[in-house]
């Protein structure tokens, strides 16, 4: 089993969302899984042409020579992609709406009813599951609606939304041990996913806690 997050945070190994990416994955490897975490602002991506070649002219194939081509070949080798960003201007970052955007190839240009929700078809039949990892600054959960509404057309098997982010790399030890705690229930999801494909009620409980009242987290973070 093997999963392959790609991490739109411009913040790379040291963002937010790469502390819940790591603890997800050192619970997949946990039970035998295979893993590859790779930060989308590192490598290079150019911006989708809009010119329809890949679906017209050289079906399956860009335009465009850069990193994306390796990329889409690691895609199609997970048995699950992870898509990990953290909420900017309510939605993910441009580095993963680039990356989500030159996944045409991979689409035909065919137009799908699929209960009056209209797609196109997928070029190589989809082999592989969807997850979603997101952290935000604000306290809210209705900062994820937009993420939750985008990555709905991939049917995910997990979305692990964590609000208050900015808590995850606190130095204060009462909130450490909090987020350690949360981090927990995160590594045991990762170990579920790889042996069950599904998460426990208990689990899933443990990843939507609270971490922090909306009154202490804007005192802490002193907006
Ligand atoms: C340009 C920009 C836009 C942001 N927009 C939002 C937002 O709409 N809602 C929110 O809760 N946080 C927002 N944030 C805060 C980030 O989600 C927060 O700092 C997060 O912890 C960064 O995660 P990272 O370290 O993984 O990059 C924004 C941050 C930036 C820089």
């Amino acid at each position: 089993m093997k999963f392959i997050v790609f991490n739109g945070s411009p913040a790379a190994a040291r963002s937010h969302t790469n502390v819940i990416v790591q603890a997800f994955l050192s619970g997949a490897k946990r039970a035998g899984a295979e893993s590859e975490n790779i930060f989308l602002i590192e490598k290079n991506i150019g911006h989708c042409k809009g010119c329809f070649s890949c679906w017209f002219k050289t079906p399956g194939k860009c335009v465009l020579q850069d990193d994306m081509q390796r990329l889409l070949e690691k895609y199609n080798s997970a048995d699950v992609v992870c898509f990990a960003s953290p909420v900017y201007t309510w939605n993910m970052t441009a580095a993963l709406k680039n990356f989500v955007d030159r996944l045409a190839p991979l689409k035909n240009p065919l137009i799908i009813n699929n209960n009056d929700n209209f797609d196109l078809a997928d070029s190589v039949s989809k082999t592989q599951q969807f997850m979603v990892i997101s952290n935000c600054g604000f306290p809210g959960n209705n900062n994820f609606d937009t993420m939750k509404v985008v990555f709905a057309s991939c049917n995910p098997v997990l979305e692990i939304y964590r609000n208050c982010g900015k808590l995850l790399k606190s130095k204060d030890e009462k909130i450490k041990s909090d987020v350690d705690d949360y981090l927990r229930a995160v590594e045991q999801a990762g170990y579920e996913m790889a042996t069950q494909n599904r998460i426990s009620e208990e689990t899933e409980a443990g990843i939507q806690k609270e971490l922090m009242s909306i009154p202490e987290y804007v005192r802490y973070i002193g907006m």
